[in-house]
Parts: structure tokens; sequence; C-alpha cells
């Protein structure tokens, strides 16, 4: 089976590139990336001699680019990870956020009509639904909840979403949806809650938090997100919309003293800073249908997760430092200079 994965050098794309060249040794993994900001090569250094794994270069909204590689490599299964995911730049830039999630999104579904593909899964996020009032603790998302968006960011993947459900509906194209909420773990981009705390923590910088730092999230390990899509990928109906989370929501502030208790840190590194306009309140998974008819079970609580992903920031410093001074945007140049 051969499966594409765009957005693999990012952090979900990235970690689910290592699940599935570890997981399965006769799948051919091809990973396309456009290696934006957000593309990091350096996190596939584990993965990248393996010989079922091959890195490309290229634009999923290049639409002449993109029918050649599907022509030439007869993909069975497409996973889409590729987008701008960074809510705070859609704010400052939306017109890229349409480019690459709504257009790109149309050219990978056109690809994959053309030549046949057996299953495209579109990787989507919580925040189509909106937000929920934090007064209402006893309200989730359902795959049924009505899209309802806020950022710029949540507009483009909601409508992507919604191209990719039409062409099952007009066209019988063999998709699936995931919405899933906020992922943290290895590899995730230092400008993100998680790793920017950690980084700016072990440095005994300010950690600034947006608001009064109530807003809560929904938090879910990435090595479980991967899962996920591993099965909805194998088993999951076509047509049919997943949501994923694991019942783990806890307030920005909440995060924060976590983080700066088990690195020993003083509170008083906290500064609250002018919120993001538009800010959602709470996002809440309810995960009832992928557990029932998938059978996915999260094997991370946040506890767990949050001890496992510090350690891992502890461990891997040279990752996230090359990304803070810029060296990892070098290493497509060096890695791959005697390989094209
Ligand atoms: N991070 C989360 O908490 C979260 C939660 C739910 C859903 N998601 C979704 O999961 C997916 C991955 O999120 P992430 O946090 O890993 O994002 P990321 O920003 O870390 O990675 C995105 C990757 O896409 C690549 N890319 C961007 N534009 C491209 C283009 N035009 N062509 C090819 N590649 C391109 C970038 O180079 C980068 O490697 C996104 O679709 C996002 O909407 C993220």
């Amino acid at each position: 089976m051969k499966v594409l994965v765009t957005g693999g050098a990012g952090f979900i794309g990235g970690n689910f590139v290592h699940h599935m060249v570890n997981k399965y040794p006769d799948y051919q993994i091809v990973n396309l990336d456009l290696l934006t900001y957000a593309g990091n090569l350096e996190t596939l250094k584990p993965v990248e001699d393996k010989p079922n794994y091959k890195f490309v270069k290229g634009d999923i909204a290049d639409e002449a680019f993109i029918m050649d590689l599907f022509e030439k490599e007869k993909f069975d299964v497409v996973v889409n990870f590729a987008a701008e995911s960074h809510v705070d730049r859609s704010i400052e830039d939306p017109g890229i956020f349409v480019q690459t999630n709504v257009m790109g999104t149309r050219v990978l579904l056109d690809a994959s009509r053309k030549f046949g593909v057996k299953r495209y899964h579109q990787v989507s996020t919580d925040e189509v639904y909106g937000d929920l009032p934090l007064d209402r603790p006893d309200l989730f998302f359902t795959e049924n909840t009505p899209i309802h968006t806020s950022s710029p960011y949540s507009a483009s993947k909601a409508s992507a979403d919604l191209f990719v459900l039409a062409y099952h509906r007009t066209f019988g194209t063999p998709v699936t949806v995931s919405r899933c909420s906020n992922n943290y773990g290895p590899y995730h981009f230092p400008e993100k809650l998680i790793p920017l705390m950690i980084s700016r923590a072990l440095a005994d910088e300010e950690l600034p938090v947006y608001g009064n730092g109530e807003n809560v999230r929904d938090w879910l390990h990435v090595s479980d997100h991967c899962e996920a899509i591993d099965l909805i990928i194998h088993k999951g109906k076509v047509g049919e919309v997943y949501n994923i989370g694991g019942h783990n929501e806890r307030t920005n502030l909440q995060v924060v003293q976590t983080i700066l208790k088990a690195l020993d840190k003083p509170e008083s590194l906290i500064k609250y800073v002018k919120d993001r306009p538009g800010h959602d309140r709470r996002y809440a998974i309810d995960p009832t249908k992928i557990e029932t008819e998938l059978g996915w079970k999260p094997k991370y609580n946040f506890d767990t997760g949050i001890a496992q992903t510090i350690q891992w920031y502890l461990d891997n410093e040279d990752w996230w430092k090359h990304i803070i001074s810029g060296e990892y945007q070098n290493y497509f140049a060096e890695m791959y200079k005697d390989r094209l």
C-alpha cells in the first residue's frame, strides 16, 4: 500500500509519518511538504533512511505538480495534514489560509478523484465547531454540532471539510474526516502554547498568557491522535466524520502552572497579556463515536502526557533550539543537496 502524507514535516504529520513508517514496514510512505516556516525536516531524522520512506518537496495547491505526482506515484491512500495552522497568523494574513487550506484541499480531492485513490482522509479540527460557554461544562462537540467558526483559520478548515464531504456526496469520492482537539507532544513547533511555555520557562523568561488564562482547551497527546487516524483510514466508514478527544480539559493557566511546577520554576514568571481577538472560550470533544464504532481509546491522560512531553523537550534541546535560532531552515539544503 502506498500512502501520501501531506504536511509530514509539521508537528502532527511528522509524528504520523514516524508512526506509519515504523508500524507498517511493508507500506510505502511518501511525505509531501512545502517546508514553510512550520516544516522541519529535522523531525524526520529518525526515519529518513528507512527504505519505506520518501520525502518530496512541493505545494498541495500547485495543481500541475500534484497531478504529475499522483500520476507517477499511484497512491492508495492520502492523509492531508498540510495546512497553515496558527490562529494568530490567520488574524495577521488570512489569504494564505484560503490558498493552502481550501485551494490545496480542493486540488488534492481532484487528484484523488482522477487517479482513483481508495481513501482520502482530511485531518480537521474541533475549531470548526466554534466554542462553548465556560459555564456549561455539560456541553460537548459531537459530529452533529453545527459548524460555527470564529477565526480565519477555523473558517478555512471548515470550508475544506465541506468540500471533502461534498466530493463524497457529489462524486462518490471515498473520504473520511477527523476533527481533533488541541494536540501536544514531541516535535511541537515552539510558537504554540505548551512548547513555548516549556522553552521560555527553561530560560527563565516571562510566560505570556492571553487575557485571564481562563480559556479551556481539551488536550490530546499527539500519539493518540496518530493512532486514531491509523484506525480511521483502515476501519472508518467512508463519508463519515469522527471527533477525536480524550476528555482532558484544562484552562490555559492550569497548563502553564503545571509546566512551571514540573520544571521547579516560580509562578511570578507568568505575565498576562492582551487577549487574542475573537478568542474561543472552551473546546470540549465528545469522542463516543470513534470509541464505540472503532474501539479507539487514548493511552495518555494529561498528567502522564505532559510529563512525557516535558521530558522530551529536556532530552531534545537541539531540536527546538535549532528552530528558535532559525538553523532548522538550512537542513533541507544540507540533507538533500546530493539527493535531488
Ligand atoms: N495542532 C493541533 O493542535 C491540531 C489540532 C487539530 C487539528 N489540527 C490539524 O492538523 C494538521 C496538522 O497540524 P500541525 O499542528 O501539525 O501543523 P503544522 O503547522 O505544525 O504543520 C503544517 C505542515 O504543513 C506544511 N505545509 C503548509 N503549507 C503547505 C502547502 N501549501 N503544501 C504542502 N505543505 C504545506 C508545513 O510546511 C508544515 O510542515 C492541520 O491540518 C491542522 O489544522 C491541528
